[in-house]
């Protein structure tokens, strides 16, 4: 018998935004969401018009989150809508998700989760009160070749784990002019974005895929972040030492003031046996080195690959694919996780390989640590001579 569409609204990504029309993609591609409301805008004629637009029934098209709720609310469980997808800038992610679950809503939110670490933590009190499903776009994590290198760390090919090199630079940030555009002038306003506009927007992104990749949890941190384009009050650039829960080290590098660099993600971890290098402007390749021996390239599609690598992929090999399929394969995975819940069976974010409400919190204290570490000055000495 086939399964029925899970149904979605979506809040924020309306006309001229971002991310939302990136997640209208991700989420048709597998043939298994469709979306079926939304408030898409904070501009009420905005939001109708985005809904039009996108063929939505008008009476699904609302003027605002609170009404979309209140009104999906009271349809038969049949037709309203199953889960919402937050795609707002960040200071919205934790009342429209908070209010989304208060009526019985699943949510697959964006990243950061909240505002802050203490939002983060009320949010997981709220999912476990309600019983419901949340995921978080960690995007890199839907990759079929991260998906490989973590299957290999996890199998031991690489041995202990030593050091865990993460990067991630733009440089859409690198002059004041760039502070015109939608995206860049929420990110650069604390009430919107946050403490942090480098960290909270991709520095957690990279977190998050060191952590995923290597299956090791960050527990101390020394940061160095700063505000090179005059005038800015939030971080654009930043450096931070990493230490593991296995007693390895790392760094981790982000910044929006690298000219030149696109979305620059690369990570790099090396074992006592081997080591493995992944890079988002190659995303279908793998590079993993053991000591002495020659490099080998591992190729999405080509010979035998770790079943969860297998599963997401679409293409034979050499038919690329890249971001809006690791996007497509987090909402298929929730979508997944969705009907298991609608079954009644044991329904966590690990088994369905989601990222959820640990990865939200632990992104939160990732942000807070890194703004108040790097607000000290206890690490630095003085190069004095003589
Ligand atoms: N996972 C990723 O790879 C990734 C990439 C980019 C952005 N993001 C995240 O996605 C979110 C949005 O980023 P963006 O670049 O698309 O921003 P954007 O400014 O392009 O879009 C934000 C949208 O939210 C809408 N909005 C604002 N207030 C609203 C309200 N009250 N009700 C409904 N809609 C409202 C705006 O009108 C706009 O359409 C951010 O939290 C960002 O961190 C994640």
């Amino acid at each position: 018998m086939s399964k029925a569409k899970i149904r979605m609204a979506m809040i924020g990504g309306g006309e001229g935004a971002f991310i939302g029309a990136i997640h209208r993609i991700a989420a048709r591609l597998d043939g298994m969401i469709e979306l079926v409301a939304g408030a898409f805008s904070s501009d009420t004629n905005k939001c109708k018009a985005t809904g039009e637009l996108l063929g939505l029934d008008s009476s699904r098209c609302y003027d605002s989150y609170l009404t979309l709720f209140a009104e999906e609310a009271k349809l038969p469980a049949e037709e309203r809508v199953d889960f919402v997808a937050i795609v707002t800038p960040n200071h919205l992610h934790f009342p429209v998700a908070k209010m989304a679950l208060e009526h019985g809503f699943h949510v697959l939110s964006d990243k950061p989760a909240t505002l802050s670490l203490v939002e983060a933590q009320q949010l997981q009190e709220i999912i476990t009160k309600q019983g419901l499903l949340y995921g978080l776009t960690h995007t890199y994590t839907g990759y079929p070749m991260v998906k490989e290198a973590k299957q290999r760390i996890k199998a031991g090919e690489l041995g202990c784990i030593r050091k865990v090199i993460v990067e991630y630079t733009q440089g859409w940030l690198a002059q004041s002019e760039d502070e015109s555009s939608k995206q860049a002038s929420w990110r650069l306003d604390t009430s919107k974005s946050g403490i942090s506009c480098c960290m909270g927007d991709i520095g957690v992104h990279a977190a998050n895929l060191a952590e995923y990749v290597s299956g090791l949890e960050i527990t101390q941190l020394c940061a160095d972040l700063n505000h090179v384009v005059d005038g800015r009050s939030l971080d654009d650039d930043g450096t931070v030492l990493l230490r593991f829960n296995n007693g390895s080290k790392g760094v981790l590098l982000a910044s929006q003031v690298a000219i030149g660099d696109e979305n620059n993600l690369r990570l790099r971890i090396y074992g006592d046996k081997a080591s493995l290098e992944w890079s988002q402007l190659e995303p279908n390749s793998l590079w993993l080195r053991a000591h002495n021996q020659a490099a080998i390239l591992l190729r999405a599609g080509v010979g035998v690959l770790h079943t969860d690598t297998q599963n997401a992929l679409r293409t034979p090999a050499g038919h690329p694919e890249g971001y809006l399929e690791a996007f497509a394969n987090i909402y298929s995975n929730f979508a997944k996780q969705i009907h298991a819940f609608k079954q009644g069976d044991s329904a966590t974010n690990q088994e369905f390989d989601v990222p959820g409400i640990k990865e939200a919190v632990r992104g939160m204290a990732f942000i807070e640590h890194v703004v108040a570490s790097s607000e000290r000055d206890t690490k630095w000495h003085s190069l004095q001579i003589g």
